[in-house]
């Protein structure tokens, strides 16, 4: 072996490399140009065994000339590998790309139900004057739905409601959301200022106005001295801020077997504005609530002494405030889920 050849065979070992890294078409193909040329076991590293063969003057410039080769290839690896990762880059881009312009697709919005709203509405009222959300259960038992509402057994007010009774012995679908009353009675000491939205059923046949299924606000205030005066003012209050300022209101006696004295609360029609219609049986006047003066044993019931405490409690049902802020006239809507009634409460 003599300096011309090795020289030689290093020239031609960097033509065959740069042809190879040429020709790599992807990464991996570049890794095993590397490996053939340059690795510990390739071309480059098999030539350089004949170094021992040359004179002793000769073997730094075969060697100035090897490191010369490997400084070329690495360099051409290196370039070609950019190129490689580029056109990768190039062509997954492409492959992936996204056209903004595209119009989207539309997001549904939903929309609160007309009966939450209406009871959000209610309790913002009743919030500016300190009462505060109380839950009671859907499945209520008897003594608490009625008889701590001073309604007994063999009573016939019990003819008011018409119950759903359930298969768990002395409970019921709670007919009203009176009997919160006495859970927040049990619950929280005087002064109370609860209010008790929620779900009440009853054994109803359906019909434009009346479902078996369907919401009531119960509101209760406990505190000494409060009067029936109290109960007026603030559901004028209620009034004017749900159905207008102007509004006319009125007391009308009525009958609870849990308050004394009981009253019906009407405000003037929304229809017709007190000049009669066929919407208020030409009287000028709707029912929107019950009301009343908690009787003394419903307090008792509820732990609290009658001789020191007064309240007053009111019950209202949400479909029917509904159906008047909005001039609906059928109550089976609010529950049978049709999304062009719910729409338009957006
Ligand atoms: N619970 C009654 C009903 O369902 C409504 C009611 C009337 C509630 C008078 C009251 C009240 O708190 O004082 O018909």
């Amino acid at each position: 072996m003599d300096l011309a050849t090795m020289t030689a065979q290093l020239e031609r070992l960097r033509a065959d490399a740069l042809a190879a890294v040429a020709a790599a078409a992807d990464p991996a193909g570049l890794d095993a140009v590397q490996l053939e040329f340059l690795g510990r076991k390739g071309a480059l590293t098999e030539v350089l065994r004949g170094i021992g063969g040359l004179p002793a003057e000769d073997r730094p410039r075969v060697g100035a000339v090897a490191n010369d080769v490997r400084e070329v290839v690495e360099a051409a690896i290196a370039a070609h590998g950019v190129d490689l990762r580029g056109a990768a880059m190039a062509a997954r881009l492409a492959a992936e790309a996204v056209d903004v312009t595209t119009p989207g697709r539309r997001i549904a919005r939903g929309t609160r139900h007309p009966v939450a709203e209406t009871i959000a509405a209610i309790d913002e009222v009743f919030g500016r004057f300190g009462f505060v959300v109380f839950e009671g259960p859907e499945i209520e038992d008897d003594v608490t739905n009625f008889q701590m509402l001073n309604i007994p057994s063999d009573h016939p007010a019990r003819d008011l409601w018409d119950t759903l009774y359930v298969d768990i012995p002395d409970h019921l679908l709670r007919t009203h959301t009176s009997p919160g009353q006495i859970r927040v009675m049990r619950e929280t000491r005087p002064p109370i200022r609860a209010l008790l939205p929620g779900r009440c059923f009853r054994y109803e046949a359906v019909d434009a106005s009346h479902g078996f299924e369907f919401h009531q606000v119960e509101g209760l205030m406990v505190d000494e001295g409060t009067s029936l005066a109290d109960l007026r003012g603030l559901l004028d209050e209620f009034a004017h801020a749900l159905f207008g300022a102007g509004r006319a209101t009125r007391f009308r006696p009525g009958y609870y077997p849990f308050t004394e004295p009981s009253v019906a609360f009407d405000v003037g029609c929304v229809v017709c504005d007190g000049v009669g219609c066929p919407a208020c049986g030409r009287s000028g006047w709707m029912t929107i609530l019950g009301a009343g003066m908690v009787h003394p044993v419903v307090l008792r019931n509820g732990g609290i002494d009658p001789e020191t405490y007064q309240g007053f409690a009111f019950g209202m049902g949400v479909e029917r405030i509904a159906m008047l802020r909005h001039g609906i006239h059928d109550l089976r809507l609010f529950m049978e889920g049709d999304l062009r009634f719910l729409g338009q409460f957006r």
